[in-house]
């Protein structure tokens, strides 16, 4: 097996502000309890909770216990593995918004390193609301906590900004203290396996690079579709909606990768400057064409799984008459030699059918047909199907023959299946952000310049959907593949949305 890079960990203290809070609990700790697990982490590590609550360290220590025993993907814990893990974390109450609070931080930090009697690098992990980012920041600079060049780093959650002035303010205050080499802004999709693994299979395999362009690739569709509602996360999504909330960061990314260029080596900012020229080379879509390149939509109620369900304007903080998106696509074009005249589309939304991501390259048909009849038309057209979940296999569509005395064709599998049925031994895209963050490698983190050209390129749908609002919302039933206006979008080209799981379909 070829291993491109040895991953380095050196001694580590993790102090996650909002230490109490729901991510620390579903995802931050698991992926760190599973890195310890498999051994990554290194001898000496410390992590230290914040929040402002008040509560001893076996407090805390109980409450995140129940939450890994909840969510590792491992399942629940063995008494002396969680023994040894959760004598490394300690709990801290402080006011974030207060400055002086973060003494205490400094003369913990100064303590462990006595003990450790070594330099160690220093994460700070912003797990907080959005608003609490740049002051985490400034209090981290007011009391002078430990900031070096090469040891320090800052994690940042999404959302990164809520337009592109927020996040060009954000990046203005962030730089202010910290150099952008210290700066982890996530995208949980860049760390899941199957997208890392696109870079392989493009970037790693002779045949794809001559297929991968306009001459023989027809269209491409990526599908982020979700079962979930709001939830409990009503008052966010409202001010939200699914085009910040998914096509900004997720989905757009996906692009990126599906259609950067080859970089000349796998160096964070190498493979992040090719991600910019994608977003560069997008087709900006001018105000009067907006209704034409997009569709968004608003789920009522319905029935999932035998469960009735509300629609969206009856969850939890959420306005009756809100006109907030729940479900976005969009027909998107990169302007330059590869993809001129290939149109991606994307789409994605709440209370869909199923819970799958995908993305597919759908092939152009064969120049000259010699097999078919006239009536049965030309061979299916060759695709590629990038499962990312919660499938996890890349499978190649091909046209054979059937057996037989006959020359009849069927399409056929060629299936790259990650794991079958044992998805749990994937590690979760937070354990390869964490371990990213603590060996310093920040290619599948957000660079300043990738959050800004990502946000430029929606601001004007952002606008136009803000100021023309939606006349027909809700628009689409809980447990359908969203608004008609989204089939639309698509068939008025020729194509349809292929909705996942599709088995060896002719279609
Ligand atoms: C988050 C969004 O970033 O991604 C959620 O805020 C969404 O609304 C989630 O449900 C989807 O992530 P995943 O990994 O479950 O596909």
């Amino acid at each position: 097996m070829a291993k491109i890079s040895n991953k380095k960990t050196q001694s580590t203290i993790f102090l996650i502000f909002g230490g109490t809070g729901d991510l620390t609990k579903r995802k931050i700790m698991p992926a760190l309890y599973n890195l310890f697990l498999d051994n990554w982490l290194p001898e000496n590590f410390a992590i230290i909770g914040s929040s402002s609550s008040e509560m001893s360290d076996d407090k805390y220590r109980n409450e995140l216990l129940t939450a890994v025993n909840q969510f590792s993907r491992k399942g629940k814990t063995k008494k002396e593995d969680w023994a040894k893990f959760s004598s490394h974390i300690s709990f801290q109450s402080a006011d974030i918004t207060d400055s002086s609070a973060f003494d205490c931080f400094g003369s913990q930090i100064e303590k462990i390193k006595k003990e450790w009697n070594e330099t160690p690098s220093i994460i700070y992990y912003c797990a907080v609301a959005p608003q609490f980012f740049s002051i985490i920041a400034e209090n981290i600079a007011k009391a002078k906590l430990e900031n070096d060049l090469k040891t320090t780093r800052i994690i940042i959650e999404k959302p990164f900004g809520s337009d592109l002035e927020s996040a060009k303010e954000l990046n203005k205050k962030l730089l202010c203290i910290f150099d952008e080499t210290q700066i982890y802004r996530i995208d949980h999709y860049l760390g899941k396996e199957v997208v890392q693994n696109i870079m392989a299979l493009r970037f790693a395999n002779a045949i794809m690079e001559p297929l991968w362009n306009r001459n023989h690739v027809e269209h491409i569709q990526i599908s982020v579709t979700e079962q979930i509602g709001v939830g409990n996360r009503g008052k966010y999504f409202e001010s939200a909606g699914v085009l910040r909330d998914m096509i900004q960061n997720h989905l757009l990314q996906l692009v990126c990768i599906i259609a950067m260029e080859p970089p000349i080596n796998l160096d964070a900012d190498e493979v992040r400057d090719r991600k910019v020229d994608v977003l560069k080379a997008m087709r900006r879509i001018a105000p009067g064409k907006i209704d034409a390149m997009s569709a968004r939509g608003q789920y009522s109620s319905g029935w999932i799984e035998g469960k009735e369900v509300v629609g969206y304007r009856k969850e939890k903080n959420i306005a009756p008459e809100s006109n907030t998106d729940t479900y976005a696509a969009l027909k998107l074009h990169v302007d330059n030699w590869r993809w001129q005249g290939v149109p991606f589309y994307l789409r994605t939304g709440k209370r869909l059918s199923k819970t799958a991501s995908s993305i597919i390259i759908q092939f152009k048909e064969v120049p000259h047909n010699i097999f078919a009849p006239e009536e049965s038309g030309p061979p299916q057209k060759n695709r590629l199907v990038i499962n990312i979940q919660p499938d996890m296999a890349i499978k190649f569509q091909l046209q054979s023959k059937v057996a037989g005395l006959e020359m009849n064709l069927n399409t056929v599998d060629i299936v790259f299946d990650y794991f079958g049925n044992k998805k749990s031994e994937s590690p979760e895209a937070y354990e390869t952000l964490l371990l990213d963050a603590i060996t310093g490698d920040q290619t599948l983190f957000m660079r300043a310049d990738q959050v800004e050209a990502a946000w430029e390129l929606i601001m004007p749908i952002l606008n136009y959907w803000e100021k023309n609002k939606a006349q027909d919302f809700p628009n689409y039933a809980a447990d359908s593949w969203g608004p008609e206006n989204a089939e639309a979008l698509i068939a008025k080209d020729g194509y349809h949305w292929f909705n996942l799981p599709e088995k060896n379909k002719n279609d």
